[in-house]
């Protein structure tokens, strides 16, 4: 065994499978040994027996994402990571996201530059491809994707963004060719566009129609041509940020079809509803994100599925837009008509302790599944596996020592993003993460941020685990 620079002594060591009472050794940022007894290190620190689970890997976020002005993202990568590190995450996934009429690789080297020295926990891209020109199919895309971009969303709604069901085919096509995994936002826009204008023609202009705007048809919708969309082509996709049970519904037809479907949801669908969009005044607008939020039997739903099996992914979107802030909700300084509210709330820190607390703590899902929501299945899903999301020889030193006898009471001004506000504000949590060590350095000690601006490394991701060694048969125009 090589020397060890750090041993995390009674460590209570729980994966997407194992549950395990040892030491964990490390050496040069990465797990080297893992059992009783271990030889003393320049570094000990004792766990005391208490949970030591791996690092939250966050597979959909936003940071400092170029957005039309005047709207801006608060958080950029050094307070977005600060926040997750906090909050027990150690690798993010945000966007490099393609303007229409512009080029991905340039996207990505702006996303370079914007990350640059600021991240204090490890991060990858995945790519937004909203312009999949000849060009970009034919050279850019494979090109990324041969160089460690291997995952990308699509938007089926958003002006700016959406594709048409041809583009949609054509980019899963070349999905399923470079074993890529697509990401789907799943809404119909037209129906959306045309919801959004008899609203305003009467008047309904306040945060709280944005939920009427996008009703569960509107998603459950798209959810379904989406997946009609990938059968024909023949690739694995995953539906992103899944509201309720609607959409639920066809993700699961679509799983008993011996369908390649995977999904995602957010603690948004699991705490908030549609009635958080009507708070007084504007301050709807604080939960304004799509899907939209829907009500406590949707809530329901996706408990089941996360118990299930249905959901592969718990991430947090988060999204972050001040809220008193002209660049933010109050866009302009106005209270503006939903269809101008920058879309999207902040969940980065509370991602991972609210779905402890709600879900682990009060017996709808095992440890396990925790695990693997959070950090096993989205480091499978994008091509990170096993260097992230485990607790094993040979991963990354990613780990969070948890406090389970924390009682705290979220507040805003307790977290450390960049956002004036967190829709969970008021929500009592019964745990937090003691120790959060990325690569083995401590980025976060009881209640204290000690991370490095910069300190955070690049990830190129190899092939997402479904697309590998995938035997596929030639199709009829093969
Ligand atoms: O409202 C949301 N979810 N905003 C973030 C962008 C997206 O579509 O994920
Ligand atoms: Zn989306
Ligand atoms: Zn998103």
């Amino acid at each position: 065994m090589s020397t060890l620079d750090l041993v995390i002594r009674r460590a209570h060591v729980v994966t997407a499978t194992d549950d395990t009472r040892c030491d964990i050794g490390v050496a040069g940022g990465r797990i080297v040994a893992l059992g009783e007894s271990l030889p003393r290190a320049a570094r000990e620190i004792d766990a005391g027996g208490r949970l030591v689970l791996p690092g939250g890997v966050d597979g959909h976020c936003h940071l400092d994402q170029p957005m039309p002005a005047p709207m801006k993202m608060a958080d950029d990568f050094a307070s977005g990571t600060r926040s997750a590190a906090c909050g027990g995450t150690t690798t993010v996934i945000p966007f490099a996201a393609q303007a229409k009429g512009e080029s991905l690789a340039a996207a990505v080297a702006d996303y370079h530059r914007r990350a640059e020295g600021k991240a204090c926990i490890d991060y990858a891209f995945h790519l937004i491809v909203s312009d999949p020109t000849p060009t970009v199919l034919a050279e850019e895309l494979p090109r990324l994707i041969r160089d460690g971009y291997t995952s990308f969303k699509i938007y089926m709604t958003y002006d700016d963004l959406k594709l048409s069901d041809r583009e949609i085919l054509e980019v899963m096509d070349l999905a399923r060719r470079e074993g890529a995994m697509v990401m789907v936002h799943a809404e119909n826009s037209d129906a959306i566009a045309w919801l959004t204008e008899k609203l305003l023609a009467a008047g309904r202009s306040a945060p709280a129609y944005h939920a009427a705007a996008r009703p569960a048809p509107v998603e459950r919708e798209a959810t379904h041509r989406a997946i009609t969309l990938a059968e024909l082509v023949d690739v694995p996709i995953l539906i992103v940020h899944v509201s309720g049970g609607e959409a639920i519904e066809q993700i699961r037809w679509a799983q008993g079809r011996g369908l390649n479907i995977y999904a995602e949801t957010c603690p948004q669908y699991l705490m908030l509803t549609a009635e958080h969009l009507g708070g007084p005044g504007f301050h709807g607008a604080k939960c304004v994100c799509s899907p939209p939020p829907r009500d406590k039997a949707s809530q329901r739903q996706v408990w089941e599925g996360l118990a299930n099996g249905t959901f592969h992914v718990v991430s947090s979107d988060h999204a972050p837009f001040r809220y008193d802030d002209p660049q933010g909700k109050r866009l302009g300084g106005k209270e503006v008509a939903f269809p101008h509210i920058p879309n999207g709330i902040p969940g980065l820190e509370t991602r991972l302790p609210v779905l402890f607390s709600e879900g682990v703590v009060k017996g709808r899902i095992d440890l396990h599944r925790f695990v693997a929501l959070t950090a096993t299945n989205p480091a499978r899903l994008y091509g990170l596996y096993p260097r992230k999301g485990t607790i094993a020889v040979g991963s990354d030193a990613d780990l969070v020592v948890w406090d389970e006898t924390r009682h705290a009471v979220i507040r805003n001004d307790l977290l450390h993003h960049a956002v004036d506000y967190t829709p969970y504000e008021g929500i009592e949590v019964t745990v937090w993460p003691a120790l959060t060590l990325s690569r083995g350095a401590v980025v976060w000690e009881d209640g204290t941020f000690r991370g490095t601006a910069g300190s955070g490394r690049f990830l190129t991701c190899g092939l997402p685990e479904p697309a590998r060694g995938r035997r596929v048969a030639a199709r009829i125009w093969e």
